[in-house]
């Protein structure tokens, strides 16, 4: 199954199994087992206990290998957990890591946890300013460089080909939290990334109904760490959440088109607003990085910023929206509307919110998979 297009790859899961199911079913066995008989084994791959290795699990791992094109994968129990399994991996006492300042919340308090804990030092920039990146890098001895694109809630673009380089220059790991474009429409290994961790709670799994993620390393040596401190700290996801991770993935690609389509064109009627001072979505002209983002994804999430012209008129609009919920996440068939300096970027302070460009009244939507007309009659009446 080498050299297929992703979207070929996602349509035959099972064939990334493992071993040949001896009835070719197309969605291989859940193998919901704690243990193996080592007696009842006599292949090169032998299993023995399903924390540490677990041929359902195993499956995902070889896709998510193949089509991020690296050298090997662990699936985790949580999007979260595969940030936490690359921190465990590269970073020890008294690190250094480098991280674009626009990053998820969940992402921002686990530093935190990581610097009150074990003394990590923890610098934040502007990844699309090259010169505030090569300064840190050069005068401070930085194990990892870390960062989402586009980034979120911020929507920016990174550059990742220009920050691997840069990191590479002065001997630092490259990892790209991939959770918002995935692998259908970019490649952070095939740009110079050492590491691709997503989210598969969002779009790869993309109905909302569990919680996982995965992480893959460019190296067989940066393979083997990942293993090693999977099993050594119990991050790796159970096979009942791989199963029902892989129920969403052979769509991934008509879904993530349609998310895009769909948010353009709410995107550009909430542009003509008056009530809404600026919106953010990479995919439209006004997005100072259009070109960069058509360049790096081959489909653009359906995933955009709103402003407001106030907290109250933001407030006003969730609270009488029908279709929209008010949910964190992002990635799942229904519409979803969120305040972050209210919610997934509580943790943010004030002045931290503006650097990234959030404002009070600023909305992030998520766009599902509904029809246009619905959202934007109730987007209509919920401002009225
Ligand atoms: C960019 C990004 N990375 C990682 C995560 C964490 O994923 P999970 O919620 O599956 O733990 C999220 C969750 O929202 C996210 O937005």
């Amino acid at each position: 199954m080498k050299d297929l297009h992703v979207e070929t790859s996602l349509s035959h899961i099972a064939k990334f199994a493992p071993f040949e199911d001896v009835a070719g079913a197309s969605h291989f066995p859940i193998y919901n087992t704690g243990t193996f008989d080592l007696k009842k084994q006599d292949g090169d791959k032998i299993y023995d206990y399903t924390r540490s290795d677990n041929p359902t699990r195993e499956m995902l791992e070889n896709l998510f290998t193949q089509v991020e094109g690296g050298a090997g994968c662990v699936c985790t129990h949580t999007g979260i957990a595969s940030v936490a399994l690359l921190f465990e991996t590269v970073l020890k006492a008294n690190s250094q890591i480098l991280v674009e300042a626009d990053c998820y919340g969940g992402t921002f308090r686990l530093l935190k946890v990581f610097k009150e804990k074990y003394n990590v030092i923890v610098h934040f920039a502007d990844f699309t300013n090259f010169e505030e990146l090569e300064g840190i890098l050069k005068n401070n001895p930085i194990d990892l460089v870390l960062c989402e694109s586009p980034t979120n809630p911020g929507l920016k673009i990174i550059d990742l080909e220009e920050v691997a380089k840069l990191s590479h220059k002065y001997h630092a790991l490259f990892a790209v939290d991939n959770s918002l474009a995935t692998f259908i429409s970019q490649k952070p290994l095939d740009l110079g990334a050492d590491f691709s961790l997503f989210s598969t709670t969002k779009y790869i799994s993309g109905h909302g109904a569990v919680v996982a993620g995965a992480i893959v390393a460019k190296t067989e040596e940066l393979s083997k760490e990942i293993h090693y401190y999977a099993n050594a700290g119990g991050r790796s996801q159970n096979p009942m959440d791989v199963y029902l991770i892989s129920l969403g993935i052979p769509t991934l690609k008509i879904r993530m088109k349609e998310h895009q389509d769909i948010s353009i064109k709410i995107a550009k009627f909430l542009e003509e607003q008056p009530y809404i001072t600026k919106v953010t979505h990479p995919a439209l002209e006004s997005h100072s990085q259009y070109d960069l983002a058509k360049k790096q994804m081959k489909y653009i999430p359906g995933v955009f910023c709103a402003d407001f012209e106030s907290l109250e008129l933001a407030e006003k609009f969730i609270e009488n929206t029908k279709i929209f919920g008010e949910k964190c996440s992002f990635g799942s068939p229904d519409s979803r509307v969120e305040i972050p300096a209210k919610i997934s970027h509580a943790s943010f302070s004030k002045e931290e919110l503006e650097a990234i460009g959030i404002a009070e009244g600023t909305v992030r939507f998520s766009i599902g998979l509904e029809n246009i007309e619905d959202l934007i009659a109730d987007i209509e009446q919920a401002v009225k």
